[in-house]
């Protein structure tokens, strides 16, 4: 390359750059090599473990909280030397396993609190009004209860706010799975126009900025990453705080266990699926316990006593069972809604918000966040699977928030899914598209309807409707509310409950 062009690309950049005047240039702001020397001293680190029922039992049995301070030993990877240092267990909630920590972002207390700091903290957003959990507000799930939610400057975004509980587990993030990272996730927000940035195209450098100069910040930043603030820090902070919203424990997990304990299906070696039984037994322990959380849950209602008798606990448990039944068989469910959190961590057109036939424009879904090359037709209009766990106070639902209420879910389900051509082939209509193709080739009708006719194929396309009666819808519901976990620990759900 000659010199004179070489010049004139660093002038171009400099111009393009209007912090550059500062002392901190752009990748000082966006990530800085740790400083082993500001960090703290590994014996002072205080690491943060998941302790899960399914791997590690008898410990998470001895475990007396969510949030466990003890000892651990240690080996110091520079000195080689053996120490012992305090640590954090968290009790995992039951039904759920050990969320994944990828290495380059160990948790430990001191980012866990800087997380925990910044989540609730307005320094982020460009005008110091809005907070990651103004729109993930703990008091309502995590989640907002409105259709969309309201960002910097009262702006509306396109799309209904997730839930964060149990976010940690998740492979893809955003309805359109745009970030496979927490990490990755928390870039977006900051410079959203429409959540925290003021829309000069600098919205990270400023933020980091007033990170930098708020509050202890500094001091803190430098102890838990060996760094000033960065981009890369204030996302890894926020990322570890987040992987702890956890809940489970739900009266479903309780029936599991309870089945569980009768022992293994001779059939095909799987624990036994929880029946009615199982699901009385788990009512009933909660009955005694006052278990108000779980049972407001799956009654629908803020209850402040729980008196239920006998019979409506046989009544309850009765419905759970067949809910179960159908979740797992007749409403094919499962097939999207599976494993420990429900979700196959895909992206599905389900219909939501088609209108004739049509998709509206913005709501592309997964194909247009597939990068150029990997492109999957199939994938238009497809969102992700969302999880079942927090359903009780996530509302309202899907990706555009039009459906404010679990009844309203399953009625979508079981009578409405908008056709449009690339309605996921598990809720297309199967038998009656090939009933409807056989009749025109017996010519027994002429042509195929029109109205079932969509795209430029011309695709023959028709919704599958469970037609469940009003029993069986209530009884899916029921069993819906009963996946709903424990409230998230206070630790982690209230910002004013700090660590002593
Ligand atoms: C103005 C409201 C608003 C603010 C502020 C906001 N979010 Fe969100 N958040 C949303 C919406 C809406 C989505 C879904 C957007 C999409 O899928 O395109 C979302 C998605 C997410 C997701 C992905 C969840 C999933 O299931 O895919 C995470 C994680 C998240 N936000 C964390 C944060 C963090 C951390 C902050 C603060 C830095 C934050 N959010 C600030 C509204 C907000
Ligand atoms: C083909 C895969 C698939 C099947 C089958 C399926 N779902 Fe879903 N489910 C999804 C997807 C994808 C979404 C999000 C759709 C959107 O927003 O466009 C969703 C959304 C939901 C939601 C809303 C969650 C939220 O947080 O907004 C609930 C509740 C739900 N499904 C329950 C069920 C039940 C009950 C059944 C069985 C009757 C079922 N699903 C069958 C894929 C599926």
């Amino acid at each position: 390359m000659n010199i004179s062009r070489f010049g004139l690309v660093i002038l171009a950049s400099a111009l393009a750059w209007p912090l550059a005047a500062h002392s901190d240039d752009r990748s000082d702001l966006d990530a800085q090599t740790p400083d082993p020397r500001l960090l703290l001293p590994f014996e002072k680190q205080q690491a943060i473990r998941f302790v899960a029922a399914e791997t590690s039992h008898e410990e998470w049995h001895k475990l007396p909280a969510f949030w466990n301070a003890g000892t651990e030993e240690a080996t110091d990877p520079e000195t080689n030397r053996k120490v012992t240092r305090s640590v954090v267990r968290i009790k995992v909630p039951l039904g759920l396993s050990a969320p994944p920590v990828p290495d380059d972002n160990p948790l430990t207390v001191a980012r866990w609190e800087l997380g925990k700091a910044l989540f609730f903290d307005p320094v982020l957003s460009a005008d110091g009004t809005v907070s990651c959990a103004s729109c993930h507000d703990p008091k309502t799930g995590f989640t907002t209860p409105t259709r969309v939610s309201t960002g910097i400057k009262g702006r509306q975004g396109n799309f209904n706010a997730p839930t964060l509980v149990n976010v940690a587990y998740q492979r893809f993030h955003f309805w359109d799975g745009r970030a496979d990272a927490l990490e990755m996730q928390a870039q977006g927000p900051v410079e959203n126009p429409r959540e925290m940035s003021d829309d000069d195209g600098d919205a990270w450098p400023r933020a980091v900025q007033r990170v930098r100069r708020g509050g202890t910040y500094r001091e803190r930043f430098q102890a838990a990453f060996g760094t000033e603030a960065t981009r890369d820090t204030i996302a890894k902070a926020l990322a570890g705080f987040q992987r702890t919203i956890l809940s489970g424990n739900s009266l479903h997990d309780r029936a599991v266990l309870i089945a569980k304990k009768r022992g293994v299906s001779p059939k095909d070696r799987e624990p036994i699926a929880p029946v009615l039984r199982d699901y009385r037994e788990a009512i009933e322990d909660a009955v005694q316990r006052q278990d108000t959380p779980a049972l407001s849950a799956l009654m629908g209602a803020q209850l402040a006593e729980i008196e239920i008798s006998g019979p409506e606990v046989r009544l309850l448990a009765e419905s759970l069972a067949n809910g179960r039944k159908i979740f797992f068989g007749r409403g094919g469910c499962h097939e999207c809604h599976r494993g420990e959190r429900f979700t196959d961590d895909g992206f599905h057109n389900l219909g939501v918000g088609v209108v004739e036939g049509k998709l509206p424009a913005g709501f592309e879904g997964r194909i247009k966040s597939l990068p150029v090359g990997r492109k999957d037709a199939a994938l238009t209009g497809a969102f992700k699977t969302p999880g079942l766990r927090g359903l009780v106070h996530s509302g309202p639902y899907m990706h555009d928030g039009s459906l404010d209420s679990l009844e309203k879910v399953i009625d979508f389900y079981n009578s409405r899914g908008e056709a449009n051509e690339f309605l996921d082939l598990r809720r297309r209509d199967r038998e009656a598209e090939a009933a409807l193709l056989l009749s025109v080739r017996q010519k027994i009708q002429d042509r195929l309807p029109e109205n079932l006719l969509f795209g430029k194929e011309q695709k023959l396309v028709i919704p599958l409707r469970l037609s469940l009666g009003d029993r069986l819808q209530r009884d899916l519901v029921l069993f819906l509310r009963s996946l709903q976990g424990d409230p998230v620990d206070a630790l982690v759900a209230d910002p004013k409950t700090a660590l002593r």
